[in-house]
């Protein structure tokens, strides 16, 4: 099975140019000028085509709290944001720190329709983390959040830097400090990947001392949202870390701008309305469908270029995590590729989204810029509203 997509606008070292992609059993085959023949003939109507997003950080929900989100509707929800490959987190029920959960979730995972891997907890299991096959990394969580994770004995902490290639850390304020600390002061050569950074003082922490081997990574929500943003959302705006001042807001903005920050990532954390109602509600607001749109919006308000949205959202986290064959429209690579309409204005209604949860903090917000069509594996998964539920894959590392 080949498909022609036929004029996409697409950037080659940081230039727009308008090429037809044609795709042979799920893969890049040819980016060329020449009509090349295929079964099938998509018009991207010189729309922009980016590689897929790759989605670092989110929370399907699957095992055990399934009302919230699974890795069906999650799955949709990414798909419908332009967002062909997703890693979930470990926070679920039971939490993913054995290899009978793990074992159990890739189960789970096969009904996905954009491509899959998964994060590993860390909670005194270091014997479970080495013996955990095909992982995109150890998630250690050293402050409180949704599940029961949270470790602070530094012996251990120090120990699971140690047992993992790659680690991404849950860390706030002073523990981003303590973290970096740890290793410098160890000269842990293992990556470690501090997520969710919300404020100038965690940013300043990650890159202190300016180590190689750590990566920052930050969210839509602390992007373009502030502390200000509670007073109308409440609950609907509170997640971990809290969103932070506008100047910490600011300096993230920086951050992306001179290369400080690595990665975004939605950390889509889905919670039902009805739980944020209560008066003890839980942390995270959903973020899949959004984070493009609003990229795309910031582009066009000249806030972020069309490259430092692939490099962040593509090539990076294809780099880090060492995914293979993914985050670059290049020839060989695998078919995950996103159309978007950077003119069309569209508001954030929760009646479109496809997450189980229905809300999106940014609901009635106007964004210009919003994906159109996604393709991944070669396939049509996602056109104009409607979904294609064909199965996605799990992801393979470079490791
Ligand atoms: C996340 C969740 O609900 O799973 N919540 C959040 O506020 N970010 C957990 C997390 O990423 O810390
Ligand atoms: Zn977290
Ligand atoms: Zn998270």
């Amino acid at each position: 099975m080949s498909i022609l997509i036929k004029n996409c606008r697409i950037l080659v070292k940081d230039k727009l140019y308008v090429k037809n992609i044609l795709i042979k059993n799920g893969k890049i085959a040819k980016i060329t000028n020449k009509e090349l023949k295929a079964d099938k003939i998509i018009d991207a109507k010189n729309n922009l085509v980016l590689p897929g997003l790759i989605d670092v950080h989110v929370h399907f929900r699957e095992p055990g709290l399934t009302h919230k989100e699974d890795f069906l509707t999650g799955s949709m929800a990414a798909a419908k944001g332009g967002i062909t490959t997703i890693l979930d987190m470990p926070n679920t029920i039971p939490p993913t720190t054995t290899i009978v959960a793990l074992e159990e979730k890739r189960k789970l995972a096969a009904k996905s329709i954009v491509n899959y891997g998964f994060n590993f907890g860390a909670s005194g299991n270091i014997s479970d983390i080495k013996k955990a096959k095909n992982i995109a990394a150890v998630k250690l969580y050293m402050d409180p959040t949704t599940g029961d994770l949270k470790t602070d004995d530094l012996e251990l902490i120090k120990d699971v830097l140690k047992a993992s290639k790659l680690i991404i850390a849950h860390a706030e304020e002073d523990n981003v400090k303590s973290l970096i600390e740890i290793m410098a002061k160890n000269k842990i050569k293992n990556h470690l990947h501090v997520a969710h950074v919300s404020s100038e003082m965690e940013l300043n922490h990650a890159k202190s001392r300016k180590l190689k081997n750590v990566t920052v990574e930050v969210t839509p929500h602390h992007l373009f949202m502030n502390e200000k943003d509670l007073q109308a959302l409440g609950a609907f705006a509170e997640m971990k870390p809290r969103l932070k001042t506008e100047n910490d807001q600011k300096a993230l903005w920086h951050g992306i701008n001179n290369g400080m920050v690595d990665v975004i990532a939605s950390d889509h954390a889905p919670h039902l309305k009805e739980e944020k109602e209560k008066a003890n509600y839980p942390f995270g607001v959903p973020g899949v469908e959004t984070m493009l749109p609003l990229l795309l919006d910031a582009f066009n308000k000249n806030m972020i270029t069309l490259p430092k949205i692939m490099e962040l959202c593509c090539e990076n986290p294809a780099k880090i995590f060492r995914i293979k064959n993914k985050g670059l429209l290049k020839e060989g690579y695998d078919a995950d590729l996103v159309i978007a309409d950077i003119e069309k204005r569209q508001a954030v209604r929760s009646e479109d989204l496809l997450t189980k949860c229905k809300w999106s903090p940014f609901e009635g917000k106007i964004l210009k810029g919003w994906p159109v069509a996604t393709i991944i594996n070669g396939n049509v998964v996602y056109d104009n509203g409607q979904i294609f539920g064909i199965k996605a894959k799990e992801v393979q590392y470079g490791r």
